[in-house]
């Protein structure tokens, strides 16, 4: 399966692929932006791998990254609990991250491509931008004498390169699960878009799959994967309509119908760590073509919701808070 994005079938001069979305690769989506000055059209393709073509699953989003990086509501948001501080991926992690991707096996794990800096840098600041991605950087929490005095997080200080220890993020895509066989027919057909799922509210149906990594093999195997996982879940079914705001259009409403991750047969820690949680295989004994289950929530988010919120109550982090996270320079550039 090729690891590099179908650059040919992308159309217009100044276009480029995000090379972000690892996943969407292998899931044969990705997105497309044109860049107009500070201004990014944004689409979500559909690749084609019998004829390598993609094409557009609906109309583009356009988005001025300035104002994305300013108001979008998750950009300046910490999330502190006693065992593990959630922080947006900002420029000053790169290099610690950087390195950490040097190791073959983590790349593996995490079905990444190496990546020289430069390439690193313009990673980070998609993840920053791109509306179909939510991530953040998973830091050692700083020693607090009285929490109730903790008003916000220090960049680069209370999240210094020594204190990083892994990620966690979300890759958003429509939810059409039932539609796939259809989609695929479209395609070939010749049929140049396919329609965006919507529930029966009139919401279009988002998903969310999720990918957690501890970097650092020495904070493995400590509950700190567990840790990561459970606050972030908590902060997104907390806030299931804010993460995916961004890939909707004036007028549109969506909704985050469903949360899978997909995970290497073999990588028992965490099938194991997200059976913990409440996924389940999906066809279990079945893996895809690239070897991996594919995990889902099976009960309604909302009831996950409460199972997640119970879960960190028992694991001492049910009093985790949100503060700002305080950059020196805007937007940490
Ligand atoms: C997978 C990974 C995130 C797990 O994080 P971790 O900090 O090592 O795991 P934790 O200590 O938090 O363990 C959490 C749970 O995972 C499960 N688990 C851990 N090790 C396990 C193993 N060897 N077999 C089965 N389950 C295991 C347990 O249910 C455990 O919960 P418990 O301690 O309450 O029993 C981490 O090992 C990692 O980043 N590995 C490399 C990258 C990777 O594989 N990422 C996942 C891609 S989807």
């Amino acid at each position: 399966m090729p690891r590099d994005l179908p650059r040919d079938t992308v159309t217009g001069a100044n276009n480029y692929c995000s090379n972000l979305s690892r996943k969407s690769i292998r899931d044969r989506r990705f997105t497309q932006y044109t860049q107009e000055g500070n201004r990014h059209v944004y689409q979500t393709m559909k690749l084609n791998e019998d004829t390598g073509r993609s094409l557009p699953i609906e109309n583009f989003y356009q988005f001025d990254c300035d104002q994305r990086l300013t108001n979008c509501f998750f950009q300046s948001a910490a999330l502190l609990s006693p065992k593990i501080l959630l922080v947006p991926y900002d420029p000053h992690h790169v290099p610690t991250y950087h390195q950490w991707m040097e190791d073959t096996a983590l790349r593996d794990a995490t079905a990444s491509e190496g990546l020289s800096l430069e390439e690193e840098y313009n990673m980070q600041r998609g993840w920053r931008l791109d509306p179909d991605k939510l991530t953040f950087i998973s830091v050692i929490p700083p020693a607090i004498e009285n929490e109730a005095d903790k008003a916000s997080i220090i960049a680069g200080s209370d999240d210094a390169a020594g204190r990083m220890i892994g990620d966690v993020n979300l890759f958003f895509q429509e939810d059409d699960d039932d539609e796939d066989e259809e989609s695929d027919e479209g395609i070939e057909d010749g049929d140049d878009s396919s329609a965006p799922s919507m529930d029966p509210e009139g919401h279009r149906k988002i998903a969310g799959e999720v990918e957690v990594m501890i970097a650092r093999s020495e904070y493995r195997g400590r509950g700190l994967g567990k840790a990561t996982l459970l606050l972030f879940l908590a902060y997104v079914l907390r806030n299931r309509e804010e993460v995916v705001a961004g890939l909707c259009k004036d007028g549109e409403t969506a909704t985050l119908s469903t949360l899978k991750v997909k995970i290497n047969r073999n990588n028992h820690q965490s099938i194991g760590l997200f059976e913990n949680v409440g996924f389940r295989k999906k066809t279990p004994g079945t893996t895809n073509y690239f070897g991996e289950y594919e995990m889902c929530v099976e009960m309604p988010l909302e009831q996950f919701r409460v199972h997640i919120d119970g879960l960190l109550e028992e694991y001492g982090m049910g009093n985790w808070r949100e503060l700002q996270y305080e950059r020196s320079l805007p937007n940490g550039h």
